[in-house]
């Protein structure tokens, strides 16, 4: 950890924040159009599938960046103008997202990894990436309903966590312009 803290978010910083969550969005709506493709689109669906899968593992990879950097570089002291338990709220949402950008894609990987169909991961459908666990009906059946919770839990908070720092905008406070522009 730097000794002292930084005045404001580093050009890195606030890069990887906002590719994180175009990420996460776009990760998330190529599952849903995954699901959603028919069988009979066979190619279009294993496409989605591995552009999915590519995706998730980049936003894990990133995250994994993200808190290393905060972790050499240092984060920036809350904003003064924050309420004091407005502060303790946003530390406690901020380690429930990053736990949550590793987790979601973690679980991902196990559910591909133990599906019944054992269809490779193929990092944009190039680098094949080793499954840790063999196909099982019964693990699967655990672990995509595990990969869904975390999602369901990550979208919730991220949609207070989009409002608040929107909230706090109108009030007048610089925290998303310190997040934007540094
Ligand atoms: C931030 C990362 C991720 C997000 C936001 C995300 C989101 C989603 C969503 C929205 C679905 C569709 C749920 C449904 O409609 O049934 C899904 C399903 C799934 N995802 Fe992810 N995912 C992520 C990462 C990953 C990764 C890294 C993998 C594997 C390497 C993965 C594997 C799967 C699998 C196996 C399913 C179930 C598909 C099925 O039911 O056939 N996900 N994910
Ligand atoms: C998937 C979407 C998002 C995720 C996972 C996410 C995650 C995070 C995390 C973990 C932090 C803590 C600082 C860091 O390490 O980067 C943070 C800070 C921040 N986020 Fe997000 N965020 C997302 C979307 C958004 C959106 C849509 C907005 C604005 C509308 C936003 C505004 C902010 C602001 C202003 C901060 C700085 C807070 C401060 O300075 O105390 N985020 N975000």
């Amino acid at each position: 950890m730097a000794a002292e803290p930084p005045a404001t978010w580093s050009l890195a910083q606030r890069r990887l924040h906002w590719i994180i969550a175009a990420l996460v969005f776009v990760t998330a709506l190529l599952g849903v159009a995954m699901v959603a493709v028919p069988f009979e689109a066979l190619f279009a669906k294993f496409l989605l599938y591995q552009a999915h899968k590519s995706l998730g593992l980049v936003v894990c990879t990133c995250a994994a960046a993200q808190i290393t950097l905060h972790l050499t570089r240092g984060r920036p002291p809350p904003d003064p103008s924050l309420p004091t338990l407005h502060r303790s709220a946003a530390a406690f949402v901020h380690g429930l997202l990053f736990a949550l950008l590793l987790l979601v894609p973690v679980s991902g990987f196990l559910a591909a990894s133990a599906a019944p169909a054992a269809i490779p991961t193929l990092l944009f459908g190039i680098v094949p990436i080793p499954h840790p666990l063999a196909p099982s009906e019964a693990l699967y059946a655990v672990l995509r309903p595990v990969h869904l919770a975390l999602i369901a839990a990550l979208s919730v908070l991220v949609l207070g966590h989009a409002s608040a720092a929107l909230l706090h905008h109108r009030r007048g406070r610089p925290v998303l312009r310190r997040m934007w522009r540094g």
